[in-house]
């Protein structure tokens, strides 16, 4: 299905572009094209009555164009059909006669993706798993809106963003593009990412809508899962990201869920999106995820993406049958068009401008620094002081050039082209490891002009051991890439890291590793090495956030969004279940009557249900390499004084203290128990709070907890119930540290 041809400008060319922007933030916008007339551009009315008004002008023809796209322009020929595109991913041409423009969507999870396909600049933010170790909505928030102005900056009109399916399996290839474990981290994020992302007018989405949680056999894979666990999981981030973050937009994922493909499944689509949260938004399918007319339209989907096989010709033909009635039809646009008004894109036209690299480069970089998560710090091993250090040993993943992104359709071109990749340097392809030319080394030797650091490229152990021996200080960078399409066979780091870490730890006991991953790993060497860092996926400006972190001008603040278990063996499902040959992903040639079919089913049951993450280890008293919620920091807090008081909400109140000295931002998490009659006996997220403490300063803070996060999905009534009983309350620095505990009763 997917063919990915970019060609990369010349760096040359980039260099030019960014000399030419010094001084113009923001600048150079050129003449807007002429306001659309019509008494739907009373801004006074609501998008809904807006809405009506246009579609009371449209003929069949311009409802159905508006219902499936056009191809995907950054791979065709320019044709009539996405000529007034802008070259992304999809196009759905709009009412050009009536002033409605065409929407023009590219892929953005953690940046613009094909900028470089297009001669343009777009920033790589860290990954968005990076954005969740932050636990900072006001972050997550930046990180939407830096995606909406480079969009709009570039052209476009709607993100492709806000991936929040939940780690279900460690081993998703995509892990690093969501945002955790946890419906409540998750949901709370996603929905400040979009909001960022549409305060720029761009049509925001959230995806990938539901239970999409492994790549293998994305496409033909039947997920089995009961309504109350999916509600309280996987639906719940879903349902928090759709109700306090208002996407213009859902995405249907690939995947079967009870039964149905997700893009024609009547429970999610209508019953629980549309009905259930009131999303008044438009529906789209993942790319060739549609799979029929009238079982779809009657579902609940909108809009067919990336072509038109079934919402175009067919979809007509339905209407003009009476096999899709009018009202149905019209219901789908005006979803479409009132999420157009709602978001801007009409009022705010598309003005191309050009982006601020250096802007986009800061964004990303303090991104980055609230997302690293400090693992381990032995003997204060960190943060290293430059003036003490004859010799540092930089060792391993490309450390000397660039840090690694993740792939697939999040993919975002690296400025400068991809630092390693020998052959065709510069170029970005679908499933290679694209390497971002911003380098640890260079960022470590910056902040320590006087000391000697040398490189080994981390390839053979002994060799690393041996430039690691002498040296006052080795920094051994290890890195696993991911991608969408794939998961990961392990958790194993790849390539004989571990053999290499083991080697350098033993040679010097002053080694700190530095993970760039977007899943959690595995570390049979974890007792070795005097400091763990977890940087992520570390975008366009990651080492010098590394950088900082390392040399302290930073502290580390991050703290897990993902358990990292000791092995596989202990998963819900210590073997990924993989597609049958006959449900494998076509490759080669495909007609569309064959993609269209959907491929044969195979079953993957979620029986651990509800219990994601940490609840399951929790359950199954598991222990853990790091837990979620854990992440250590330069200084030290303590907790005390818990009081809940309960109204309409629960309300914790408890006082946290810089114990130590330096400032440092404490992320403050908040769990509950439920009565026994609630059949769970593990503790969930609630809510939390980031804050920022001077040495030995205290804060009094307060969490209301939402009554949902305290409720159960019960299945008799169809709704949410709070159990009646004592809910016990535990607040502290992660899952497994919680010195505060206080009970509330709730009738
Ligand atoms: C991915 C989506 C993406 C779309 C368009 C699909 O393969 O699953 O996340 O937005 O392609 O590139």
């Amino acid at each position: 299905m997917r063919q990915s041809r970019f060609r990369f400008p010349s760096f040359a060319l980039l260099i030019l572009s960014i000399v030419c922007l010094t001084g113009q933030s923001f600048a150079q916008r050129q003449p807007q094209a002429p306001a659309p007339t019509g008494p739907w551009m009373n801004t006074t009315l609501s998008p809904d009555e807006r809405a009506d008004l246009v579609l009371k002008e449209m003929t069949l023809d311009e409802k159905i164009a508006l219902l499936h796209g056009v191809g995907m322009p950054t791979d065709e020929p320019v044709t009539p059909e996405n000529a007034a595109s802008n070259r992304g991913v999809g196009y759905a041409v709009g009412v050009p006669r009536l002033g409605i423009p065409g929407i023009d969507m590219s892929d953005a999870a953690y940046g613009v993706r094909s900028s470089g396909v297009n001669g343009r600049y777009s920033t790589a933010l860290p990954a968005n798993v990076a954005a969740a170790a932050s636990w900072d909505p006001d972050a997550a928030f930046e990180y939407g809106a830096l995606i909406g102005r480079e969009l709009r900056a570039q052209g476009f009109n709607m993100s492709l963003g806000g991936g929040v399916n939940l780690t279900r399996d460690p081993r998703n290839g995509r892990t690093f593009e969501y945002l955790g474990e946890d419906p409540v981290l998750a949901g709370t994020l996603v929905a400040k990412l979009v909001e960022g992302t549409q305060s720029e007018h761009v049509i925001g989405d959230i995806k990938h809508y539901a239970l999409n949680d492994q790549e293998s056999g994305r496409n033909a894979v039947n997920v089995n899962i009961d309504k109350r666990a999916a509600r309280e999981s996987d639906l719940l981030a879903f349902e928090i990201g759709v109700s306090k973050g208002n996407p213009a937009a859902v995405m249907c994922s690939y995947n079967r869920v009870n039964g149905d493909f997700a893009c024609e499944n009547k429970y999610l689509l209508s019953d629980v999106l549309k009905k259930d949260w009131k999303f008044p938004g438009f529906v789209l399918s993942d790319w060739g995820g549609t799979h029929s007319t009238e079982k779809a339209s009657a579902a609940g989907l909108d809009n067919e993406e990336p072509g038109d096989f079934f919402f175009s010709d067919k979809f007509k033909a339905a209407v003009e049958a009476g096999t899709i009635s009018s009202a149905e039809l019209d219901e789908h646009v005006h979803r479409i068009l009132r999420s157009m008004f709602a978001a801007g894109v009409i009022d705010f036209p598309r003005q191309r401008f050009v982006v601020d690299p250096f802007a986009g480069f800061e964004t990303a970089r303090k991104i980055e620094e609230s997302g690293i998560v400090l693992l381990k710090n032995d003997h204060a091993a960190l943060p290293l002081n430059a003036a003490r250090l004859h010799t540092i040993a930089v060792i391993g993943s490309h450390s000397d050039v660039g840090m690694i992104s993740g792939g697939g359709s999040a993919q975002v071109d690296p400025i400068g082209g991809n630092a390693i990749l020998p052959a065709g340097k510069g170029a970005t392809h679908w499933m290679q490891e694209i390497w971002f030319p911003t380098s640890p080394l260079k960022a470590i030797q910056a902040r320590a002009p006087k000391t000697t650091v040398k490189y080994d490229p981390g390839t053979d152990p002994a060799a690393s051991a041996a430039a690691a021996k002498d040296a006052d200080v080795a920094i051994v960078f290890a890195y696993m890439w991911a991608s969408e399409a794939m998961d990961l066979p392990s958790l194993t780091l790849p390539h004989d890291q571990d053999a290499v870490i083991a080697a350098v730890a033993a040679a010097n006991p002053h080694t700190i590793v530095v993970l760039e991953t977007g899943n959690p790993v595995t570390m049979p060497w974890v007792g070795a090495p005097a400091a763990i860092l977890e940087a992520w996926f570390a975008g366009s400006d990651g080492a010098d956030a590394v950088g900082n972190v390392l040399f302290g001008s930073v502290n580390p603040g991050g703290k897990l969004p993902n358990t990292f278990p000791k092995s596989e063996a202990d998963l819900p499902h210590p073997t990924l279940t993989t597609p049958p040959a006959e449900s494998q992903h076509f490759s080669g040639p495909v007609n569309r009557e064959m993609w269209a079919k959907g491929l044969p089913p195979f079953q993957v049951t979620y029986d651990e249900g509800v219990k994601v993450g940490y609840k399951w280890y929790e359950t199954e008293k598991t222990p853990v390499l790091f837990p979620f919620g854990f992440g250590l920091s330069y200084t030290t807090y303590s907790y005390s004084g818990l009081k809940l008081s309960s109204g309409d909400t629960v309300r914790a109140t408890f006082t946290i203290t810089n114990t130590g000295a330096r400032e440092g931002s404490e992320i403050a998490e908040v769990y509950a128990m439920l009565p026994n009659a609630a059949d769970e006996p593990f503790k969930r997220l609630v809510g939390f709070t980031k804050v920022k403490l001077d040495a030995k300063q205290r804060q009094t803070v307060t969490v209301d907890i939402d009554p949902k996060y305290l409720s159960i999905w019960d299945e008799a009534k169809d709704g949410w119930s709070l159990v009646p009983g004592d809910y016990t309350i535990l607040v502290g620095g992660s899952s497994v540290d919680l010195p505060l505990k206080a009970v509330v009763s709730l009738k």
